[in-house]
């Protein structure tokens, strides 16, 4: 067993540092040296149990993602043909004896799913849901200054369960929190800003307190309210006296004056910190996040935020991180926040369930408005195995818990507690919504309870006719948005859910072509092409769905439409309606798998934001002779003109609510150019070169350093190029990767949605000349060396990354 003493002394190197440390509580990373083995391994709890061949790996964890595409995977096409099943996981750890008075719990914030957790052999309990966060108390089972055993089982093997990829495993992270036995509950503050405006705002913080001492205890209550800076800018004592083994609520009213507010362009974050002294010395401290900032939906005027009316600028987004599977890493969601933040999104639906506490602060910090989503089903199925099996037992609390954990962000400004829900066209449907509503604003009455409905005749709708509902939800249908003020009348009302468009990132087959035969048929053979690919052009649709520019030409216009989500901001895995195999990932992105933007990104730019665009598209490598659409998105102009090697081919600009010009163009060899001015001077150029042959690799980082944190994560574009440095646009080179130093491959993508090739393995086709390698700190404080190969004709390339 020298492994499991190995571990000892690495836990017990970091406890010393931690000791040292002046806050109270101890908030302890506890991802590391964990081992996996799949399987069912019931006798794994037992301290003696030989796992000789179990795998040792840090949480968090995927295994589904590790495994190979199958046709026949039980977990079909909507998850992605991944692998599920079972799966044990354990961690040997030893504890300083003087903890032995201290309130100790394990934090899971997300395992999927049917987890069962045992310390020393005792169950702590189960948790059905895979997107709950959860946690148990372990101090009553802890062996001090011995090893103890936490094992943990993870049961995704009843399959299908979901529409689309869920992961399997530990997937996000776990934590250890170590208190006094007089503490602060877990998830125990409860903030509101009950008034705010730019002169003042008051907060209301309500803090639950456990006291699971056998002693009656009397402490001083401090509540301090500190600006970005540290600083403090109000604060509140009090003295309370709770009895042996009780829990209450205390509530502490404090103002600030001037308060920066918290808005989507400018998201200034204060932070509560809530401490606890016994005989003035400090035995707990607890941080809450806090924003100043007011919002309305109203039935005429749409949405508004600090009184400035908003439009809502959304997407949805599934939780799953590309090539990483449902590994959450906040690396990677702070990189795909980025992206939409530069495209003009505003804010985000976190579709269908909670995602994890990363995202959750994220939109905290950089400025998204947050719909906060409960469920995808309720007691009836969507899907054989999902989550209407668990309904019953659960629903309440997880709910419950759901709220908990995220009511004190600002982002969240609104509640769903559902999506799509099979109820909706049932009459069982109005109590549960309103159970469910209520139970929502038993824990926060400050944001609107919503639901995403469906259904041809919304009056129908038993969640609709619940009258739970704040805010009406509705997905799709476009068109009947207009009526919706008469029919809805004094209702607020959001496109909770639009477009299921359909592209694949650097293809084209051309409009003037296509338009024929408008509209597609679902799953026609014109909409998509033999090799699973589908126009970039914005002309494939779902037939339930509707393409971005007419979605977003009905929205802009109507007041009364507090905003939109856009399905999807990024590709997900599985779901790639309404393709069938070999497809196995969505094509609704307005972004790929792998992060690059598609053409029609630029269109939300364009008009999501006020920096200067303009984006012309396809590439400009066809066959002479050919006639090719040309495409600009702009904005910020008057007009652009095409010049096609030099040679102007007029100037055009947008007319009425048009969201983009077009040429016919007649192929030749050269450059496509577009300028656009404003009264008559340049505001921007873009040009285009046809691309010789493919002759280099070109690689760029997303960030020059690298924590060696073993957490930070660097993506890496790779690029097919030309010897003059163009994009070869259908370049497929296979490229070999090799990492040197202080990082690790851990995935790599192309974007394309029928790929077959893992996104574990150490090489990647690039797909119409990209991919992306995603390398991750491996602890070591070594420079990262990231080489990348291919074919002969093709030199090799390295890229180095620093590590600080
Ligand atoms: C919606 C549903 C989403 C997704 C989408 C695909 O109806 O709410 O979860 O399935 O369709 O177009």
């Amino acid at each position: 067993m020298v492994k499991k003493t190995g571990i000892v002394l690495v836990l017990l190197l970091s406890i010393a540092s931690f000791s040292q440390t002046k806050k109270a509580r101890i908030v302890e990373d506890f991802n590391k040296n964990w081992n996996f083995k799949l399987g069912d391994y019931p006798q794994a709890i037992n301290a003696n149990f030989n796992i000789a061949d179990w795998r040792t790996l840090n949480l968090p964890h995927d295994w589904s993602i590790e495994g190979a595409f199958d046709k026949d995977s039980k977990t079909k096409q909507a998850q992605g043909f991944l692998p599920a099943g079972k799966g044990w996981y354990r961690k040997v750890f030893t504890i300083p004896a003087n903890w032995k008075n201290k309130a100790i719990s394990i934090e899971f914030d997300g395992v999927f799913k049917n987890s069962e957790v045992f310390i020393n052999g005792h169950s702590l309990g189960i948790r059905p849901n895979g997107y709950i966060s959860f946690g148990y108390e372990l101090s009553q089972y802890l062996y001090f200054g011995k090893p103890n055993v936490i094992a943990v089982k993870v049961d995704n093997d009843a399959q299908p369960n979901s529409r689309w990829y869920t992961g399997s495993g530990i997937y996000r992270n776990v934590r250890l929190v170590v208190s006094e036995k007089l503490h602060v509950a877990k998830w125990g503050t409860y903030v509101t800003t009950p008034e705010v405006s730019a002169q003042k705002a008051s907060v209301n913080c309500e803090v639950t307190i456990d006291n699971e001492n056998a002693s009656a205890k009397e402490f001083k209550l401090v509540t301090s309210i500190v600006n970005a800076n540290n600083v403090e800018v109000a604060n509140s004592t009090s003295i309370e006296k709770f009895e042996p083994k009780t829990s209450a609520k205390k509530v502490h009213n404090l103002t600030v004056n001037q308060p920066k507010l918290w808005d989507t362009e400018n998201p200034y974050m204060y932070k509560v910190l809530t401490r606890i002294y016994e005989n003035s010395k400090l035995i707990d401290n607890y941080e809450t996040p806090l924003g100043f900032r007011f919002f309305s939906f109203d039935a005429e005027k749409g949405f508004s935020l600090n009184g400035k009316p908003t439009k809502i600028l959304g997407v949805c987004l599934h939780h799953d991180n590309g090539a990483l599977g449902a590994v959450e890493n906040i690396h990677a969601v702070k990189r795909k926040l980025k992206i939409l933040k530069e495209m003009g999104a505003n804010a985000i639906r976190m579709a269908h369930n909670p995602h994890s506490l990363e995202m959750m602060q994220l939109c905290d910090e950089m400025g998204f408005i947050v719909q906060d989503e409960a469920f995808d089903v309720w007691k009836k199925k969507k899907v054989t195995n999902d989550y209407h099996k668990d309904w019953d037992a659960w629903h309440k609390q997880d709910l419950e818990d759901f709220i908990k954990r995220d009511r004190n962000h600002p982002s969240v400004m609104m509640w769903s507690i559902g999506n799509e829900i099979r109820e909706q066209f049932d009459s069982t449907g109005i109590a549960i919504t309103r159970e469910l509503a209520q139970i929502v604003k038993s824990l926060d009455k400050t944001r609107p309870v919503t639901s995403a409905l469906t259904e041809n005749v919304i009056e129908k709708n038993f969640i609709y006719q619940s009258g739970a509902l704040d805010l009406l939800g509705f997905n799709y249908k476009h068109e009947d948005y207009k009526d919706f003020p008469v029919r809805f009348k004094g209702q607020k009302i959001l496109a909770s859910e639009s477009v299921s468009a359909l592209e694949t990132r650097g293809h084209y087959d051309q409009p003037s072509d296509v338009i024929k035969t408008w509209p597609p048929k679902y799953g026609a053979p014109f909409d998509g092409n033999a090799d699973w690919t589908v126009s970039a052009y914005d002309q494939v649709k779902s037939y339930w769905g509707a393409t971005h520019e007419d979605n977003w030409k009905t929205i802009k216009k109507q007041d009364f439409m507090a905003g939109t989500f856009i399905w999807t901001g990024f590709d997900y895995i599985g779901e790639p309606d309404p393709y069938p195999y070999p497809a196995r990932s969505s094509y609704f992105g307005i972004i790929d798998l792998a992060g690059f933007p598609k053409d029609v990104y630029y269109m939300y730019q364009s008009e999501w934001t006020t920096k200067p665009v303009l984006h012309i598209f396809p590439h400009w490598n066809w066959t002479a002779g050919q006639e090719v659409d040309v495409w600009a998105y702009y904005n910020n102009a008057d007009e652009v003109e095409l010049f096609l090697n030099g040679k102007s081919l007029g100037k055009k600009s947008k007319q009425n609510d048009d969201l983009h010009i077009s040429w016919r163009v007649k192929f030749e060899p050269g450059t496509i150019k577009a300028i656009s001015r404003k009264g008559g001077k340049v505001v921007l150029e873009k040009e285009i070169k046809t691309a010789g042959e493919a002759s280099k690799i070109a690689l760029v980082a997303n960030k020059k350093t690298l924590k060696n944190d073993s957490y930070d994560l660097v993506y890496v574009t790779v690029s097919i190029t030309d010897k003059d440095g163009n994009l070869v646009p259908n370049a497929n080179n296979l490229i070999d990767f090799e990492v040197i130093g202080g990082g690790k491959l851990v995935g790599v993508d192309n974007g394309y949605q029928a790929g077959w090739d893992s996104f574990k393995a150490n090489s990647c086709k690039v797909f119409n000349g990209k991919c992306i390698a995603i390398i991750q700190s491996n602890g070591k404080k070594e420079n990262i060396q990231l080489k990348a190969s291919t074919g002969i004709d093709i030199l090799a390339k390295a890229i180095e990354i620093k590590v600080e």
